[in-house]
């Protein structure tokens, strides 16, 4: 859609900071694509600014709006419903307008599910699940897989009340809570998938690793949600020793896709959205 008019409808990210954010170079691109009249920018909204940004969204009758850091807990309390996903893990990041009332949804975990399901071609069901890390984006990614019956979940972080926390939350599937200096050699391979979960490795710094993967005996799926670098230091170290890897672009690219097809009742473009947001970060990188 090349030309904006009067039946447009206006989209945003709103979050603080929201500088880098590559959501709109990404949706506005898939709007393109998809001939859909639509617009999306991004706005910096302050914590006291939050409530009356929610209820602008209704004023100025925008389509709806992706939250994000750190206002992804607190939106909740301005939406007039919210889907059942999103309230079990306690977060919302995309919030659709439906005639005036504020659904909010959490396409964050179920986004990363779908991108590690269809970019490695496994299956999660009957799976042993070693999770490192038990903050925000670990609450939507253990629920998301929670719903695809795997055969455990162990969730291994620094501050263990946070992994037992986490785990306290799971009740359809088996789960334990480890503190990350007991990840054995015997957890790392009994383990088919293994998920870093935390900020170790994100640029700037680069050259760290959330766990050791040394002692690696079989071939596993090793998956980073860090998209920046776009291949950390841990998934090269994966690579290396045969391990097929999955890289947190994909769950990005797929929190968006979700949130484009509440928005349009569309299929989302996503190899079109995935090239778009891999070409700026490419672009990024060389600035
Ligand atoms: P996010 O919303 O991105 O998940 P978060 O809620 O602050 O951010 O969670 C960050 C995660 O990374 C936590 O699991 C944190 O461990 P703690 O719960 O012990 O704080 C983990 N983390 C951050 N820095 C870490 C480090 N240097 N070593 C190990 N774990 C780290």
């Amino acid at each position: 859609m090349d030309v904006l008019n009067t039946s447009s409808i206006m989209f945003a990210v709103i979050g603080d900071p929201i500088k880098h954010s590559m959501s709109p170079i990404m949706m506005n691109h898939a709007f393109n694509i998809s001939g859909f009249n639509g617009v999306y920018t991004s706005s910096l909204v302050k914590s006291d600014q939050l409530g009356a940004a929610i209820e602008g969204i209704r004023a100025l009758g925008f389509g709806g709006v992706n939250v994000t850091i750190p206002h992804k807990v607190d939106v909740m309390s301005y939406c007039d419903d919210i889907h059942e996903d999103a309230r079990a893990i306690g977060a919302v990041n995309t919030i659709v307008n439906d005639n005036g009332k504020l659904i909010g949804y959490n396409t964050d975990g179920i986004g990363y599910v779908r991108s590690l399901m269809e970019e490695t071609g496994t299956d999660i069901k009957d799976k042993v699940i070693v999770m490192v890390g038990a903050g925000g984006a670990a609450r939507g990614v253990v629920y998301a897989l929670s719903l695809q019956q795997p055969k455990e979940i162990v969730i291994a972080n620094r501050t263990l009340a946070k992994a037992e926390q986490l785990a306290d939350g799971i009740h359809d599937v088996p789960t334990r809570a480890i503190s990350l200096d007991s990840v054995s050699h015997d957890i790392i391979n009994e383990a088919d998938i293994i998920i870093n979960n935390t900020s170790v490795g994100m640029y700037p710094h680069i050259d760290e690793t959330p766990i050791n993967l040394h002692e690696i005996v079989k071939p596993v799926i090793v998956s980073d949600l860090i998209y920046n670098p776009l291949e950390t230091k841990w998934l090269r170290e994966a690579k290396a020793k045969g391990c097929v890897t999955h890289s947190g672009l994909g769950m990005f690219i797929y929190q968006g896709a979700y949130a484009f097809e509440y928005w349009t009742k569309k299929q989302a473009p996503v190899e079109e959205m995935r090239k778009v947001v891999y070409e700026s970060l490419q672009n990024r990188s060389k600035e």
